[in-house]
């Protein structure tokens, strides 16, 4: 079944991303890549939750073997709501809102009653897709997408809602630290490939715990390490945050994997952290997270793929010298390289690994990177 991703502001890296869970994928456009999918792909229940698990991907819609029309006119009895967006070459909003009336004029004539939602440009935006209702979810209401002679039924828009909920809400926030947006922590655990629904995730640099929470949130099991105690508070306090905010949301639940072993750590201090109140029993036993340094730590197996963001360097108020650039470079380096050697000797071979990792813009406007890869 052929599928069409709208892509997000860094197309490359959507791509990336839809490379390493589906096949035959092609970009088309700077904004468009169509790709195949097998049922056995979805890895969630319904096709139209399939977005929120895509930290790339601004829309995503299945191609139309009926004309539009037809698709249209077999709609469930009702008020239909229609969207359309135009991504063809020379397709302006006058073209688009000609289309989308010509639609409606035939239904109308058919019986049907029907709403256009204006278009400001050839194509709807996000935010106005998510706000109409367009998102797939509603069969009365659907956003076609046109692609020269192709059309495609939107079936999932990027909850542009939900995941500002998800970055800016949680409790525990350090703006030092360098919190990941929960897109791109999608993404890197994306990129790890197709993994199975029980995988365990360790981000050895877990921060605030941004990967932890995607990961739990597209039902893996997360396993935290980070060298700073405050940190690894941090993230109990936000993974906390989310699973009670999970249970009083009509949002679905992480999703239901059978409970393994319990992996609580007790707090130093032998407090339970709160983790325990209120909780869903699997939920518990589906995260850890431990203080440590990457560079030494010994991790608890099992470990099915690693997403992490190093450490950034530490944050600059004002353009760093030449020296100070350097020095940041180094000490990230050192990090790394520690992290990746001490880690290859506890994984097994095939073990995704995947890193985001600092590079810094310089005036020249080139980047000064990190020499990593060996
Ligand atoms: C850029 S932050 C990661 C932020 C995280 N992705 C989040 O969502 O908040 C890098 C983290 O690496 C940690 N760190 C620095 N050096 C470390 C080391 N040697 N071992 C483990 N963690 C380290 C820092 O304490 C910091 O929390």
């Amino acid at each position: 079944m052929k599928y069409l991703a709208v892509l997000g502001r860094q197309p490359e890296l959507s791509v990336a991303e839809l490379e390493s869970l589906f096949f035959d994928v092609r970009k088309i456009s700077e904004k468009l890549a169509t790709f195949e999918m097998m049922d056995s792909d979805k890895n969630c229940a319904e096709e139209t939750d399939l977005i929120s698990r895509l930290g790339g991907s601004l829309k995503l819609a299945k191609k139309l073997d009926l004309k539009p029309i037809e698709f249209l006119a077999n709609l469930p009895e009702g008020k239909i709501t229609i969207g359309v967006s135009d991504y063809s070459k020379g397709a302006s909003k006058k073209s688009v809102s000609s289309e989308a009336l010509k639609l409606k004029k035939i239904l109308v004539r058919h019986g049907r009653s029907v709403r256009v939602v204006e278009n400001r440009e050839a194509v709807l935006s996000t935010a106005t897709s998510l706000h109409n209702g367009l998102s797939g979810k509603n069969e009365r209401k659907v956003e076609l997408i046109k692609v020269n002679e192709d059309w495609y039924k939107v079936i999932g828009v990027q909850n542009i809602d939900a995941y500002a909920e998800r970055d800016r809400v949680r409790p525990a926030r350090d703006s030092k630290v360098g919190m990941l947006p929960p897109k791109l922590a999608q993404v890197l655990i994306n990129l790890c490939g197709p993994l199975d629904s029980n995988s365990r995730i360790l981000d050895p640099f877990c921060g605030t715990g941004v990967v932890l929470q995607e990961a739990l949130l597209m039902g893996y099991r997360a396993y935290g390490t980070d060298i700073s105690e405050k940190m690894v508070e941090y993230s109990e306090k936000n993974i906390e945050w989310l699973a009670k905010s999970r249970r009083n949301s009509s949002e679905s639940v992480f999703a239901v994997v059978e409970p393994t072993t319990a992996e609580r750590v007790p707090r130093k201090d032998g407090r339970t952290s709160g983790l325990e109140e209120g909780l869903g029993r699997d939920f518990k036993t589906r995260f850890k997270i431990q203080q440590g340094d990457a560079t030494s730590f010994q991790w608890e197996k099992p470990i099915d793929a690693v997403a992490c963001e190093g450490y950034l360097g530490k944050p600059f108020s004002k353009i760093p010298t030449e020296m100070e650039f350097k020095e940041q470079k180094h000490e990230c380096q050192a990090i790394v390289l520690g992290f990746l050697k001490n880690l290859s000797k506890q994984i097994k071979t095939g073990v995704p690994v995947i890193i985001a990792a600092p590079s810094w813009l310089r005036e020249n406007g080139e980047y000064l990177r990190l020499e990593i890869l060996d």
